[in-house]
């Protein structure tokens, strides 16, 4: 018999990924989306129609939902990655964010126990690094303390900790991965990595002038999103339920990021200034083509993220050296987004062409 899985999130970045990794292993993949009023299918277009592929609308706000859901599809795994994953929004919809990202998971694992599934059933939880906020420890590991600095983090923090109850009270193999930044050609376009590949690959192209950012600063551990997904499996396989860490152990700022995503767009970079003043110059023509905004400003950043890895290497097998690199990553994205600004420009020129065919008779 196949296996089942149920994934929140599936239209996500990590979803996306997730659903086609399992898929591979062969299982029976179930998905849950939002009714929508606007095609937001795009990353799982290509998995519609398998025929072990299957979605259903649910809402992680909606109790009723995710249990008609849980019992209907009675899964082996469940991967809870539902949530509103924008830091800067939590700021924004405080309130929504804490009832999908905390009371969501209550919901999810309420779900199970309803269902009669304690025993059967294995729940990967999206834990985050951002639990660690205000950094008290560089890198950090399993043990370092939390010290969550957003909406988001705290609402991450209830799921995280209700997880692990419901581990210890009903014996449940639930568990938290608690995954450092990663990122890929699928990353939603506001976060800062894709907001750099983007304008770069529009800066190359003419199509933009300058990129508005925040804290250039900001240190991350970034690693791919489709080497991650191998990890939030591996957790569910584990003879345990554990929690892990999942990092590449590597750390960069913002402003690395973009030095490099421009380089592979084909343009060096200097930086001048600092702070409020500091710009992103081309060191060819001299055009300054990053400035930074106060609009991209948190009213608390998390600025110092930096994983230790060592224990998902020593237990899971998984080795952040052999996937794939911050160069390699930065490159996969921006040629991605090299090519779709390409595409983007010869549709601009078709629709120009065919108007004006239109309007002078020449097509019908
Ligand atoms: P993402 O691209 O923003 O995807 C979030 C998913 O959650 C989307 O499918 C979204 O559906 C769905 N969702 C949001 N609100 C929902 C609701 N009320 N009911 C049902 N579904 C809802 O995020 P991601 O980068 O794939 O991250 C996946 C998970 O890992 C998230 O929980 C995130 O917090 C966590 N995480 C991410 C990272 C990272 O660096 N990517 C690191 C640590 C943890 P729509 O398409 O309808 O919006
Ligand atoms: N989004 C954004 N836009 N961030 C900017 C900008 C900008 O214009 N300029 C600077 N930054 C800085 C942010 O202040 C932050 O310190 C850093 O870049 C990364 O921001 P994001 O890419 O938005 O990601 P995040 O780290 O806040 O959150 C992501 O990673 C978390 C794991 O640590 C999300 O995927 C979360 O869901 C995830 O939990």
């Amino acid at each position: 018999m196949n296996k089942t899985a149920l994934i929140t999130g599936v239209t996500g970045q990590d979803g996306s990924y997730l659903a086609e990794f399992l898929l591979e292993k062969g299982y029976d993949v179930h998905g849950v989306i939002r009714r929508s009023s606007v095609d937001y299918r795009e990353r799982i277009a290509h998995l519609e129609g398998r025929p072990q592929f299957h979605l259903h609308y649910g809402d992680m706000g909606d109790s009723m939902s995710v249990l008609q859901i849980i019992s209907k599809v009675r899964p082996d795994e469940i991967y809870n990655l539902a949530a509103q994953s924008h830091v800067q929004v939590s700021f924004d919809a405080p309130e929504f964010t804490a009832d999908v990202d905390a009371v969501g998971v209550l919901r999810v694992l309420e779900a199970v126990r309803m269902c009669g599934l304690t025993d059967t059933c294995r729940i990967y939880q999206a834990s985050t690094s951002e639990l660690y906020g205000k950094v008290e420890e560089v890198p950090q590991n399993e043990n370092t303390p939390f010290h969550p600095y957003s909406p988001y983090a705290v609402a991450k923090l209830y799921g995280f900790w209700i997880v692990k109850e419901y581990r210890e009270a009903y014996g449940m193999f639930c568990c938290s991965g608690i995954l450092f930044n990663h990122e890929s050609e699928r990353r939603g376009e506001t976060f800062v990595t894709r907001k750099i590949t983007l304008a770069a690959a529009r800066i190359a192209q003419g199509k933009q002038d300058k990129l508005y950012l925040g804290n250039l600063s900001s240190l991350r551990d970034w690693g791919y999103a489709k080497d991650y997904v191998e990890c939030m499996w591996l957790i569910l396989q584990h003879e345990r339920p554990e929690d892990f860490v999942i990092a590449t152990g590597e750390q960069h700022s913002v402003r690395e990021f973009c030095y490099h995503a421009f380089k592979a767009a084909g343009i060096e970079l200097e930086f001048e200034g600092e702070g409020m003043e500091e710009k992103g110059i081309d060191k060819k023509t001299g055009k300054v083509l990053i400035e930074v905004s106060p609009d991209f400003y948190r009213p608390t950043d998390v600025v110092n993220l930096w994983g230790d890895p060592t224990k998902a290497k020593q237990q899971l097998g998984w080795d952040p050296l052999a996937k794939t690199s911050f160069e390699e990553l930065v490159h996969i994205m921006v040629q991605h987004d090299m090519h779709k600004v390409a595409v983007e420009n010869v549709a601009d020129t078709l629709r120009v062409n065919l108007a004006e065919y239109l309007e002078k008779g020449i097509v019908k």
